[in-house]
């Protein structure tokens, strides 16, 4: 076995499946001083906005930019979609997955839960079922979530769109861990609404959601009649006609968006996907080269759930190597908490910062007890 070679300065890595690191140059922007959103200036952002976030959605609708966390985005599309009553189905996989299923209900919808095994992907035929099933003709909507964060999994939404575009249901997709990481085209997979983060794939810190919808969800927004006041999303589209938004906006944050949405389109949506899916693969190598196993069936693009050994305590480790050895992982949440560690490797983590991150990995499993081979992890990372 080798022995990790630790240097002498602490690294600062951020690896969490968000927030993910912020490239320099979309620091810079944000230390830039402020100016006002009522201005010619700031219409030109917004139109670089829409852009950018057209291009990312891979959509020809408008999408819309809210100054909230992504949760914000995933109410937004409650609200203006549905009435109290609305029957609806939710996949519950995880964490996110629950989220769904918990805010359906919170506004008074009708929400049959298809619930997954942790770890696994929904089968979409398991939705078709229910949409076929006698008590299906009414579903009105079908929530889904690209990536489940809490466990690295990623849904076959291609497939899932395939089924709900022959159905009234209208299928939303929570792409807020996976949208500029993972493939998820808008128009030509048939998604009627999807919502996604700031402070993930899209590289710049917490505080925007962004959500966009299809003509069919526009056609249901028209009798939609939960209460809305700031997430109501035709006030966005009114002021977005006259190049405005209806709220102060977060003009810094909206000014990073801008410029790492910039970068995106520069290097390009299919080589960023594909730099994702490298990264991923690495990630997964490196794990089996260190003896362990990923803890999902379906493994995402932008996240690896990782296994610990049994001998290891999940949470000091996670706190080891960020208190001690400079590299921030994510845990793992409800009974995964202690068991798993989720790394991501998505938006502007770069294959370096993933070598560093398991060759840390390595060092405080080793203070645990666990002995590996973290060269041929760290191999893993090189010429990608
Ligand atoms: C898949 C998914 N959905 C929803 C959320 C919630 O987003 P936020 O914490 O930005 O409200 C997250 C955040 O981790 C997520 O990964």
């Amino acid at each position: 076995m080798e022995e990790t070679t630790m240097t002498t300065t602490k690294p600062n890595i951020l690896l969490t499946p968000g927030p993910t690191p912020v490239p320099p140059e979309v620091l810079e922007i944000m230390s830039r001083p402020i100016f006002h959103h009522r201005t010619p200036q700031f219409r030109s952002v917004l139109k670089q906005l829409q852009e950018g976030l057209k291009y990312v959605f891979q959509t020809k609708q408008d999408v819309y930019t809210i100054c909230a966390s992504g949760t914000g985005g995933m109410e937004a599309s409650i609200v203006n979609f549905f009435s109290p009553g609305d029957h609806v189905i939710a996949v519950n996989s995880g964490k996110f997955g629950e989220r769904w299923v918990k805010m359906a209900q919170a506004f008074g919808l009708k929400c049959d839960v298809i619930s997954v095994e942790w770890g696994k992907a929904v089968d979409p035929i398991d939705i078709k079922k229910q949409l076929d099933a006698p008590t299906g003709k009414d579903i009105k909507g079908v929530f889904t979530t690209l990536c489940e964060t809490s466990t690295g999994v990623l849904t076959d939404i291609k497939a899932i769109a395939q089924i709900t575009k022959n159905y009234q249901a209208l299928l939303i997709v929570d792409a807020i861990s996976a949208l500029g990481g993972e493939d998820c085209k808008m128009d030509e997979w048939g998604i009627d609404i999807v919502i996604t983060g700031s402070q993930k794939a899209l590289m710049i810190p917490p505080g925007l959601a962004f959500v966009a919808a299809s003509q069919k969800a526009w056609n249901r927004a028209k009798d939609a009649n939960l209460t809305k006041f700031y997430l109501d999303l035709k006030k966005y589209q009114k002021s977005l006609l006259e190049e405005d938004v209806p709220f102060t906006p977060a003009i810094t944050l909206v000014l990073a968006q801008v410029e790492a949405l910039r970068q995106f389109k520069e290097d390009g949506y299919d080589k960023v996907i594909h730099r994702a899916k490298k990264l991923a693969e690495a990630t997964r190598k490196a794990t089996q080269a260190m003896g362990l196993k990923t803890y999902s069936k379906a493994p995402s693009n932008v996240l690896t759930t990782i296994e610990l050994p049994a001998s290891v305590d999940g949470s000091k480790l996670v706190k080891m190597m960020r208190d001690e050895l400079g590299v921030t992982v994510a845990g793992g949440q409800d009974h995964l908490k202690g068991k798993v560690i989720r790394i991501a490797h998505m938006g502007f983590i770069r294959p370096q910062d993933l070598a560093t991150g398991f060759k840390i990995f390595g060092e405080a499993l080793a203070r645990q007890g666990y002995q590996c081979d973290v060269t041929k992890a760290v191999e893993q990372f090189k010429n990608l």
